[in-house]
């Protein structure tokens, strides 16, 4: 798809809470299979931003469109990812997923998402028996179970150690392709962002500040290509 045939469009978006401006004239396009990773100070309006396309918020001025529709409610083609798990800790893994509906097909779905992100063997176990790093998992999987287009991530990885948020990584890149979602991620990590995305919006002051659309092309693997990138995004945000 390209960019004037957008899968997300923000034309001139504005959010204010009372007399506080969170964000200022954000225009962009998102196309559809882009993986934007978004980054800037706390309290910028990142969280802000995703909520607005997500269809939980709505702009003071502006728009956002997706396909040329107006969001205007909850976005029910996207999901989001918190940095807390949000798992009820009365269901079990499996129940997470399916959220009372026991039909065959949800369970077998269930099932799948659940060998996608290695879980199989803890799906009767309760969210209380899991790591960090396998909540976060179960977190993954159920977004992943109403076949969003988007995948909204809210620092999904912050409370992972090194270990555990790069096999996270990995295994989001893996989903992102198989299924050809569109991704975006908010992250304090630059070298994440540059890891991961292809796109990176840096927000600064409420105002889109630097977008860089072009398809990023250095290795992935090479983590002295990955950090020189890092540094230009970090020298971005506090410039
Ligand atoms: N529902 C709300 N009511 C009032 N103010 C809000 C609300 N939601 C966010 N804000 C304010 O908007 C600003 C931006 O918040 P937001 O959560 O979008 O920032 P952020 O970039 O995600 O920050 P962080 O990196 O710390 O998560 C903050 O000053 C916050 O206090
Ligand atoms: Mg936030």
């Amino acid at each position: 798809m390209t960019q004037n045939n957008p899968l997300l469009r923000l034309e001139h978006v504005s959010k204010e809470y009372g007399n506080q401006t969170v964000l200022n004239d954000v225009s962009t396009t998102i196309a559809s299979g882009d993986f934007v990773a978004m980054v800037g100070m706390s309290g910028g309006g990142k969280s802000t931003l995703l909520r607005l396309i997500a269809g939980l918020e709505s702009p003071t001025n502006g728009q956002v469109s997706q396909q040329d529709r107006i969001i205007t409610e909850l976005n029910t083609d996207s999901r989001t990812m918190f940095q807390d798990d949000r798992l009820l800790p009365w269901m079990t893994v499996r129940d997470n997923l399916t959220f009372g509906n026991h039909t065959p097909q949800s369970i077998e779905h269930a099932n799948d998402l659940l060998a996608r992100v290695d879980l199989s063997s803890f799906a009767e176990s309760y969210p209380t028996d899991l790591s960090g790093g396998q909540k976060q998992r179960v977190a993954l999987a159920r977004a992943l179970m109403s076949h969003p287009k988007l995948l909204l991530l809210d620092e999904p990885l912050g409370a992972l150690d090194a270990f555990t948020r790069r096999k996270m990584q990995d295994l989001i890149l893996d989903i992102w392709r198989q299924e050809h979602l569109t991704v975006i991620l908010v992250t304090h990590d630059v070298t994440e962002a540059a890891r991961m995305a292809n796109k990176v919006f840096v927000i600064k002051n409420h105002r889109l500040a630097w977008q860089e659309h072009n398809a990023l092309n250095y290795p992935r693997n090479n983590s002295q290509a990955v950090a020189a990138v890092a540094d230009d995004i970090l020298s971005q945000v506090i410039a």
